[in-house]
């Protein structure tokens, strides 16, 4: 059999040695090479950090955000924001898959799948781009995608929503991280109340098993008390999350002043990462799953305040985190209902 690329090295252009994701331009060119598999794509599932960018700075026009995000892919050959570095997940339907790849005979072609790894080392092409839908992050495109060997992907479930899956599965990492440091009895803060935090949430809910402090921080009131009526937190804190003093004395009033046993940063802006150690308690911890998060600041931040705190980079893949996500839309009515009413 011919050699396998499984990380796709042979894709970089002009930087021997690095890897697709750190590159500035790959090559999504065909023919497939083997050990490869391409995907017609449907839908772009934009990092929320990213897309949040390039919103702002397009002014929120969406005819100038399509243009940024056609600009990046014919540039870079990959849908990864310069600004962010992020990148996002897509949808399609297997096009052709190459003998070597590890999934020939298991994949047919036709079959739907979502992408589990990021669009910043995805091979890809826009043809067309055939609508935007700027308040879920999505832009639905006619293009080509390819997968190397190494890239995970899920089969879209037949019993839920794509668009709601591809909205779930973009954040799946999260909850299974939830679900590896979550133990009974502990106090979590969960900053950042959106598509990843209310997953999250639901996550720490079944783990805490009935014991411990669910609270949740968010700039938004309203999606707060969603939240909240469909029992997923115990109290809420309507914050800034930048704000990182405020953020500890809310924090600090609803525990007792005994602050968090554990934060989880899901938050979409960057800054936030004070505002997750100061609501920590001394020898606590941090998953910093938002990609606005600076290494930097928060390593430096921790040691500036003295805070003796273990923090976690939110790896996006968790063995079994695509089941763990579909598991919670599955097991949580009220959860499935509000990522209807949103990413339906
Ligand atoms: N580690 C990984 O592998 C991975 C994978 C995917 C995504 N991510 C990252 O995870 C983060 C969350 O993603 P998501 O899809 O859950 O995003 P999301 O649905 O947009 O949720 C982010 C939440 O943060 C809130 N927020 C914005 N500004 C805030 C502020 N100043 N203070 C407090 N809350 C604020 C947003 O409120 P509004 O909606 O009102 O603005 C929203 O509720 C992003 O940074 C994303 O890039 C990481």
């Amino acid at each position: 059999m011919a050699a396998v690329d499984t990380y796709g090295l042979g894709r970089v252009l002009g930087e021997k040695g690095v890897l697709p994701q750190r590159a500035k331009r790959i090559d999504p060119s065909l023919p497939l090479r083997p050990g490869e598999l391409l995907i017609d794509v449907e839908s772009l599932n934009i990092d929320a950090a990213s897309f949040k960018q390039l919103k702002d700075a397009a002014g929120g026009d969406s005819a100038k955000i399509i243009e940024q995000i056609r600009a990046i892919v014919s540039e870079r050959g990959k849908m990864q924001n310069p600004v962010t570095g992020s990148g996002g997940m897509l949808i399609g339907r297997v096009k052709q898959i190459t003998p070597e790849h590890p999934a020939a005979g298991t994949l047919n072609v036709g079959d739907r799948l979502a992408t589990l790894v990021s669009l910043t080392l995805t091979p890809l092409v826009i043809h067309e781009v055939r609508g935007i839908k700027p308040e879920i992050d999505r832009v639905d495109v006619t293009g080509q995608a390819i997968l190397f060997a190494s890239g995970i992907y899920a089969r879209l479930p037949d019993d839920l929503p794509e668009t709601l899956s591809l909205a779930a599965l973009d954040v799946a990492g999260a909850p299974a991280l939830v679900a590896r440091w979550v133990k009974p009895g502990m106090r979590i803060l969960m900053l950042g109340a959106g598509k990843s935090g209310a997953l999250c949430l639901a996550q720490a809910r079944q783990k805490l098993e009935g014991q411990g402090q669910l609270i949740a921080a968010d700039i938004s009131a309203k999606a707060l008390s969603t939240l909240q009526g469909l029992g997923l937190c115990d109290q809420t804190i309507t914050c800034d999350a930048t704000q990182a003093v405020e953020v500890m004395d809310a924090v600090k009033a609803v525990t007792n002043g005994q602050l968090v046993d554990l934060v989880v940063n899901c938050a979409s802006v960057p800054n936030t990462e004070m505002a997750s150690i100061l609501s920590v308690r001394d020898g606590g911890t941090v998953i910093f799953f938002s990609m606005a998060t600076s290494f930097t600041t928060a390593a430096l931040g921790a040691e500036g305040v003295g805070k003796d705190v273990t923090m976690i980079v939110g790896n996006g893949y968790v063995p079994g985190h695509a089941d763990v996500t579909l598991g919670l839309l599955r097991g949580h009515p009220g959860l499935r209902r509000l990522f209807e009413e949103r990413y339906v």
